[in-house]
């Protein structure tokens, strides 16, 4: 039975990798080891306990803020000996994450071949995502199976030179999260959730946290949430704030008396998920809201100067507004008060999934172990 060695360590990586891990579980054609770097902790541990995810590893290597030469040489050494332990037939690592850069190398480093989940997204912007851009370039370069979630990150790693033969277009597992979740019944709100869910008028889900926009980007963002909330009092933004002390400092200074703004800790995802469904728009610069908030149907302004997720703009459900003040202010005001730009945005479409992108790793998986004779169909956005 081949081993397969899956090796994850941020919150947005366990979610997408949860439905693969299960996939792979219920069908009991692989051996299959689990591995967290433990790049976070807290909200990494979240969604373990949410999807019930197994855990074979831990590398525990997270550290008050920690730099990303640590991250890298953590994961590198945790790994090695643990490699050659597993000795597995393959590693898979997801997006673009130093976790993920790290754990190819060390892969690359025992000759073991590797599978990118979510690969080929790109900003053409070396330092924008900061550092993501260039661990998704590498991590790509390192590995051998290219599974791209839509039709133009397969265009993208074509254009570098990637062997077409190694690539499979699968839709994002984000969105085989996301339906799930989303099909279940909501939790409970946590009092000060369901009071401000309560509130008149309409509500903003936030979420920020890019290394690029740590200082005057991020300092900016929160004036524009505090300008809006001066002009517009019957707003009410909600935003389960990351555990990053920088990010945390930053808005709780700015935002922390402000009436307008609900701070939340971070939520577990089925939480997270039916907050989406819940309120009217999301401002952020995470790149998993950015997939899922189209699917939902919610506007999302993307408070960043770059995206390697086109898709959603194409479709009109997102803007990239920069990290201006003014900028985000006029882009918020408008979707507050002019209800045909808000209409406008609000479509449900899907061009990053259709829920069945672990169905078809795994089936590619099989394929190229001879555990099956056909290649899954590729994935092709509808519209
Ligand atoms: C990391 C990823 C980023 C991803 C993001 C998702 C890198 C370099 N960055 O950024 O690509 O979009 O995760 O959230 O790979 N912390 C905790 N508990 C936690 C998590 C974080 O206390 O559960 C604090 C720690 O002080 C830690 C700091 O946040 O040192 C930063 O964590 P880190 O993973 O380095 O960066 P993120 O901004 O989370
Ligand atoms: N998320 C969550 N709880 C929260 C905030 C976000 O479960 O309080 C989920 C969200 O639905 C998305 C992922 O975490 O799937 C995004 O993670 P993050 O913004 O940390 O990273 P990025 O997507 O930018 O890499």
């Amino acid at each position: 039975m081949p081993t397969l060695f899956v090796s994850f360590g941020t919150r947005p990586e366990a979610i997408k990798m949860a439905p693969v891990v299960l996939e792979l579980h219920r069908r009991e054609h692989f051996r299959v080891v689990t591995c967290l770097t433990g790049q976070h902790r807290e909200m990494l541990d979240q969604v373990i306990q949410g999807f019930a995810l197994p855990v074979d590893h831990d590398l525990d290597v997270m550290r008050a803020a920690q730099s990303l030469t640590h991250i890298t040489t953590a994961v590198l050494s945790g790994l090695e000996p643990l490699l050659a332990l597993e000795a597995p037939d393959m590693v898979l690592v997801h997006g673009d994450t130093t976790t993920t850069f790290a754990t190819g190398l060390a892969a690359f480093y025992q000759q073991i071949p590797v599978a990118h989940v979510e690969a080929g997204l790109r900003t053409d912007t070396l330092y924008n995502p900061y550092p993501e851009e260039a661990n998704r370039r590498l991590t790509d370069r390192l590995a051998e199976v290219l599974y791209a979630p839509t039709p133009a990150a397969r265009e993208a790693l074509l254009a570098e030179g990637a062997a077409p033969e190694g690539i499979c277009v699968t839709g994002n597992t984000v969105i085989d999260a996301l339906l799930a979740t989303a099909a279940s019944p909501a939790p409970a709100w946590e009092p000060r959730l369901a009071a401000a869910l309560d509130r008149r008028g309409p509500k903003v889900l936030v979420t920020v946290h890019r290394r690029e926009s740590w200082g005057v980007p991020m300092q900016a963002i929160a004036r524009a949430i505090k300008s809006v909330c001066a002009d517009h009092p019957q707003t009410t933004f909600l935003f389960p704030i990351h555990l990053n002390p920088v990010v945390r400092e930053t808005f709780r200074g700015i935002l922390g008396d402000v009436p307008g703004v609900v701070f939340a800790e971070p939520l577990p995802y089925d939480a997270f998920v039916h907050l989406m469904k819940a309120v009217d728009l999301v401002i952020t610069d995470s790149g998993g809201i950015q997939e899922e908030a189209p699917t939902l149907g919610k506007p999302v302004l993307v408070m960043r100067d770059t995206t390697e997720r086109p898709e959603g703009i194409a479709a009109g459900t997102a803007r990239l507004v920069g990290t201006d003040t003014t900028a985000i202010h006029t882009a918020l005001a408008e979707l507050l008060t002019d209800r045909t730009a808000y209409e406008a945005m609000a479509n449900a479409v899907n061009p990053y999934g259709d829920g069945r992108a672990a169905v078809r790793i795994a089936d590619h998986l099989e394929h190229l172990f001879g555990l099956r004779p056909e290649p899954p169909v590729p994935f092709a956005p509808v519209g």
